[in-house]
């Protein structure tokens, strides 16, 4: 979840780079850093939080000749947001970058160490930077001791390199994280982890495939594959335009965010998951010290992932759970006790009616804790310990990947605060913690259901009204997957749990009213049968998702088989956001930003 640039060139780099940076902030900003190197000076910055505060502090810096420049925007995965954690890592007489994860940074680092290596940061990355020089002094020249460097490295990275030696090279590599070498019409050359930032900068590109790495130096390119081999790849030209660049090949925002979900749920929970336990840096264990009853209390999607975690807390954790709508809990007169954990949860972290609770469990003294989106935001300032769900920028009103990284995020609060309590035995620990690991592939968009999605969605753009029906955490996907359709379709839609059916709601049963029905096979899978039976014999047209045939559906959407049915939560929200996507499409209304709706509702 970070950025990275990189420029060589006789151009002014300081401007180009931050420029650069500023374009991929929303990627990751808890801290950034710049190292240029101009003839024989190195001179690197770094700073904690937004961009601006790096801007500020190299003010006063300026290039006047060629040089060559790496820098970095960051999103903790290893290590605390501060300074020393902040990219580009030094060694003796280099700076590197990077983005994605090094798997075996542990057992490199202690090699390293027992050979009398200083480490100064937590992350895995400056194992690069020390592996590369220990790996110099045996070698002929910096591009040989990269190679063997790389030959060390297991896991995702993009990686640049600048070594003071070589003060005309930059060092490249990527295998699993996006990197892109460009060129501008003056032949300087540039890098960039996504196209944003070298859209008016250079012309011509090269999208870099899996395990290529290689070197540049002033108007020369040089890529191996990973047989050692050099290769030349052709430039495609960049586009023009930037809204088109950061959909990045898709229709919507809402398209791609839902395609992303597989990608920044890694993120979510990437350096928190071991095979025995869940570790959350940024939370103390004395937060859950003295509590008897988890408080949820949310707005909108974040409401609906609240109360999806509602069912975990008490099942994994054994611990009393509530869930609460903001807007209504601020003015009911709420009964508090200290003995309560008040957790807000918000994509944005600015919503008022959440932020106003958050301020009155602060003042009746409850301990709190938000799981945000955004790092500095109001609730992230304001509450006792903030839990970042790593989603990257949602541009989409029309929450998805937000959803899913805050569902993911709440079920590993659930997991900690049951290991935390000693209410889960270690094998059953273990277990969660395997299929936790599964989330992203589970969310992983699969073409030929999208394209199924897509055909089928020209028959549900009429009729009296949806309703979207589970049990359990499901029912929370429900009332999810009818805020989505109603959201940006403008159609009637409704969630309900499908026990409740029968109260009520079936009176409203005919061929044009629309039922989705969430069918998981581990979860109550006989009784929700039964419950869709029942509106089929009252004729409502039904769809139904699942992964095992049912004859008495109009329309099935057939899921993958998974082994825990948190996985085929996750695989049903991805259906639901493009079924409602898909018919919004046919309608011909705007998916991005639908009417009357704001991202980010910070008034009352
Ligand atoms: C707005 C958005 C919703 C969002 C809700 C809560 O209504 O349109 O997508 O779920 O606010 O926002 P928050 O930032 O607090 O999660």
């Amino acid at each position: 979840m970070c950025g990275i640039v990189g420029y060589i060139g006789n151009k002014e780099s300081k401007n180009i780079l931050l420029d650069g940076l500023k374009e991929l902030e929303y990627r990751g900003y808890d801290s950034a850093g710049i190292a240029i190197l101009e003839n024989d000076n190195f001179t690197s910055f770094k700073a904690l939080g937004k961009l601006k505060n790096l801007d500020a502090k190299m003010a006063e810096f300026t290039t006047s000749s060629f040089s060559v420049g790496i820098g970095h925007t960051r999103w903790a995965t290893h290590g605390k947001p501060t300074e020393l954690n902040a990219h580009p890592h030094l060694g003796e007489s280099s700076y590197v970058v990077h983005n994605g994860i090094i798997e075996n940074y542990q057992e490199l680092k202690k090699e390293l160490q027992d050979g009398g290596v200083t480490f100064l940061s937590q992350t895995d990355t400056e194992v690069i930077v020390h592996l590369f020089e220990k790996n110099l002094a045996h070698t002929a020249n910096a591009f040989e001791a990269f190679e063997r460097t790389l030959e060390r490295l297991e896991g995702a990275y993009a990686i640049l390199l600048v070594h003071k030696d070589e003060n005309d090279t930059i060092l490249f590599a990527k295998n699993g994280s996006p990197m892109i070498v460009a060129t501008d019409n003056d032949g300087d050359i540039y890098f960039a982890s996504s196209d944003a930032p070298l859209i008016g900068k250079a012309s011509n590109v090269i999208y870099l495939d899996d395990g290529q790495y290689g070197y540049v130096k002033a108007q020369e390119i040089h890529i191996y594959d990973t047989q050692g081999a050099e290769v030349h790849p052709a430039f495609s030209t960049l586009p023009t335009s930037k809204l088109s660049a950061q959909k990045e090949g898709y229709r919507f925002f809402m398209e791609k965010e839902i395609y992303e979900q597989s990608d920044v749920l890694l993120d979510t929970l990437l350096g928190r998951l071991s095979d025995e336990e869940i570790m959350f840096d940024e939370v103390d264990t004395s937060l859950l010290h003295g509590i008897d009853e988890i408080k949820l209390c949310a707005c909108g999607t974040s409401y609906h992932a609240a109360l999806t975690a509602s069912y975990l807390f008490e099942r994994e954790a054994k611990i009393r759970c509530s869930v609460e709508i903001a807007s209504e809990f601020r003015y009911k007169k709420p009964l508090l006790s200290t003995n309560t954990l008040f957790i807000v949860i918000s994509q944005s972290g600015e919503t008022a009616d959440t932020l106003e609770t958050l301020k009155m469990a602060k003042e009746a003294g409850l301990k709190t804790l938000v799981v945000c989106n955004v790092d500095n935001s109001s609730m992230v300032r304001l509450a006792d310990a903030a839990l970042l769900t790593r989603a990257g920028i949602e541009k989409g009103v029309a929450s998805t990947k937000a959803f899913a990284t805050q569902v993911t995020l709440l079920w590993m609060l659930a997991l900690y605060t049951a290991q935390t309590r000693r209410s889960i035995d270690q094998q059953a620990l273990r277990k969660q913690l395997r299929i936790l690991r599964k989330v992203p592939l589970a969310s992983k968009v699969d073409g030929a259901m999208h394209e199924r999605i897509h055909r089928l969605s020209k028959r549900y753009l009429h009729g009296h009204g949806f309703f979207f029906i589970g049990r359990d955490v499901f029912f929370p996907l429900a009332l999810e997957g009818a805020l989505k359709l109603k959201e940006i379709s403008y159609l009637h839609a409704e969630g309900y749990p499908s026990g409740e059916m029968k109260h009520g709601p079936i009176a409203l049963a005919d061929p044009e009213l629309f039922t989705i029905a969430l069918m998981p096979e581990h979860l109550l899978y006989d009784k929700m049968k039964s419950n869709v039976e029942e509106l089929s014999a009252r004729d409502s047209t039904i769809c139904a998702i699942s992964p095992l045939e049912f004859d008495k559906a109009d329309d099935f959407l057939k899921t993958r088989q998974h082994e825990h049915y948190m996985l085929e939560f996750f695989e049903m929200m991805v259906i639901v956001q493009l079924l409602s996507m898909e018919i919004t499409v046919r309608l011909g209304h705007d998916v991005d930003m639908p009417r009357n709706l704001a991202k980010s509702v910070t008034v009352e």
